[in-house]
């Protein structure tokens, strides 16, 4: 008899790190969230991601659309969100009521708040190797093998469903975990024959009862990503999971398996790039407009007690000091800047910088 994946107890255990770990970031990650229509699927997926951000000290900027939307309605929005300092990610759910053209709307994404990872930019570093983001789904289904102790190196990964979601994603991860991974979908020959070769087996199908007992091979881990209805109304994945379970060495059931993870996923990537903006990119920036003169730690601990740096001047010091600007290129495109600011403007005014550090090897620093 398989061992169940618990996702809900794994995520619960997620949430809370992310929560410690959030409470500690000079401020506050924020999330836009983007319902067009009223499909009730949706709602609740959305409802739920919300929840679960709150929970993460992730504060959700909700924002409900009606079916008539636009598309130009649409992408003003996500233009608007891209160009907000206040919102680190942006997600907007899928899928979109007729006739709004998905891919554009992702594609308007400002690639660095794309949490979902569906921006082709985001979808090309992840199947590099080298991703930005992790998609949510796919990273917690990652993240319970890792937790029950499965490594896909080495072993047999077969994948049903090719969607942009979750198949493919989740292809790549596990190729990128040293799997042997192979995509089934709906014009896939001998199905069976494929997926009782699975050492691991994950279903991204949606239709009932579509995995059933003589595909699972002995002992196989069984990961059931669908969200589906029975005919009594229940939710239900694609995986016969009383036939199946007995012959699984593990399996996620449904409710209860890889749903509660994704939502932890996204809480989790949030927090990441928050962080990683204050502390990676931001502080390289700082770096590159001259701050290598004064100590790195220096600049980690003023970034870190607020969103803006004061350095530490050697010589010839200036009543300006060096904060960040998010700029946008006429595209919409994210291009970090920098700017100067008066001291008298700043509560925590200790150090300050000389303003040649700044201006030197072109930094484009606005006065
Ligand atoms: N619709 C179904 N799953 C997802 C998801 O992970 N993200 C978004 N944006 N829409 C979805």
């Amino acid at each position: 008899m398989a061992t169940r994946i618990d996702g809900k107890a794994l995520a619960a255990k997620v949430k809370a790190q992310v929560a410690e770990k959030a409470a500690k970031l000079p401020r506050q990650p924020g999330l836009a969230v983007v319902l067009v229509g009223e499909d009730p699927a949706s709602q609740v997926y959305v409802r739920g991601k919300e929840a679960d951000c709150g929970e993460c000290g992730i504060r959700s900027f909700p924002y409900r659309l009606p079916t008539e939307t636009t598309q130009r309605e649409l992408l003003d929005l996500i233009e608007k969100l891209n160009r907000d300092p206040a919102v680190d990610g942006i997600l907007v759910q899928l899928p979109l009521p007729e006739p709004l053209e998905e891919a554009a709307v992702i594609a308007a994404i400002a690639p660095e708040k794309d949490v979902d990872c569906f921006h082709p930019y985001n979808v090309g570093r992840l199947n590099i190797g080298d991703p930005v983001f992790q998609p949510c789904t796919p990273a917690g289904v990652m993240e319970m093998l890792r937790e029950y102790g499965i490594s896909p190196a080495g072993k047999r990964c077969v994948v049903l469903g090719r969607s942009n979601i979750v198949g493919k994603p989740m292809a790549a991860l596990l190729t990128q975990a040293d799997g042997t991974v192979t995509l089934c979908h709906s014009k896939t020959p001998d199905l069976a024959d494929i997926t009782r070769q699975a050492d691991i087996l994950v279903s991204a199908v949606g239709k009932v009862n579509c995995v059933t007992a003589d595909m699972v091979k002995d002992g196989a881990v069984v990961i059931d990503v669908a969200m589906n209805r029975n005919s009594e109304g229940r939710l239900c994945g694609d995986v016969d999971f009383a036939a199946v379970e007995p012959k699984a060495s593990y399996i996620t059931p449904v409710p209860g398996g890889v749903g509660p993870m994704t939502r932890a996923m996204l809480a989790q990537v949030l927090k990441e790039e928050t962080g990683a903006k204050v502390r990676g990119i931001e502080l390289n920036l700082l770096q590159r407009c001259g701050a290598h003169l004064a100590s790195l730690t220096d600049i980690q601990e003023s970034f870190l007690s607020g969103r803006t740096a004061v350095l530490e001047a050697i010589s010839g010091t200036t009543d300006k000091m060096v904060g960040f600007e998010r700029k946008y290129d006429e595209k919409g495109s994210y291009v970090c800047g920098i700017k100067l600011m008066d001291l008298t403007d700043v509560a925590n005014t200790e150090k300050k910088v000389p303003l040649e550090w700044i201006n030197r090897e072109g930094n484009n620093v606005n006065k």
